[in-house]
């Protein structure tokens, strides 16, 4: 199974202002690059905070949202460990997901070795505290793969985690 973590950063380095932060601040660029990889890859996971900022399933692709308690339509929610839900997919005939955060779910998939590939993209705005891509302690080095400039405003990082 191959992860791709994906995110937009804000040029100061922050995923969002708080919890509840809608993602009205990223580029059609990247909103653009975001759609095709994920309908590409067929799976996306992420948080039940996400989830609720976007309020409705992503169409053409298989939401799987992480909560202890929630229940939403159109979605699978999951409450499995990520090693086994990562199995759980491939013997269901995914070969690639998308980890879509927020930050949470991008701690809890990098801290257990789960994560393969990041793409980061970079956005002209400064928040100056929020949210980080990581909320614990990590030590993980990257191979730097690829830079690209989406549109006028946004830059590309595609990292592989050294494993
Ligand atoms: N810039 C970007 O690219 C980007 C991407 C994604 C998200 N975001 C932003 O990130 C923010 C949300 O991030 P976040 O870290 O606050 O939350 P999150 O990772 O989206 O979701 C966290 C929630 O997921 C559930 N959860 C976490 N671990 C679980 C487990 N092991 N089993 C079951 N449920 C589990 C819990 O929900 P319950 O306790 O409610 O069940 C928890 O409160 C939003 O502002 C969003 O816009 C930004």
């Amino acid at each position: 199974m191959k992860t791709f973590l994906i995110a937009a950063l804000s040029a100061d380095g922050f995923i969002a202002k708080d919890s509840g932060h809608l993602a009205d601040w990223t580029s059609k660029e990247d909103k653009k690059f975001f759609l095709e990889i994920t309908k590409k890859v067929g799976v996306i996971i992420m948080g039940q905070n996400t989830y609720e900022t976007i309020g409705k399933p992503l169409p053409d692709r298989l939401n799987i949202v992480y909560s202890y308690d929630k229940k939403y339509e159109g979605v699978e929610v999951t409450q499995k460990n990520p090693k086994e839900l990562l199995e759980d997919l491939e013997k269901r005939g995914y070969r690639e997901v998308v980890i879509g955060g927020g930050s949470q779910i991008y701690t809890m998939f990098m801290e257990k070795g789960l994560v393969d590939t990041l793409y980061l993209s970079v956005e002209p705005v400064i928040f100056g505290k929020g949210l980080t891509l990581f909320n614990k302690e990590l030590d993980i080095k990257l191979e730097l793969e690829k830079e690209l400039k989406l549109g006028e405003k946004t830059i590309l990082l595609e990292y592989t985690v050294i494993h």
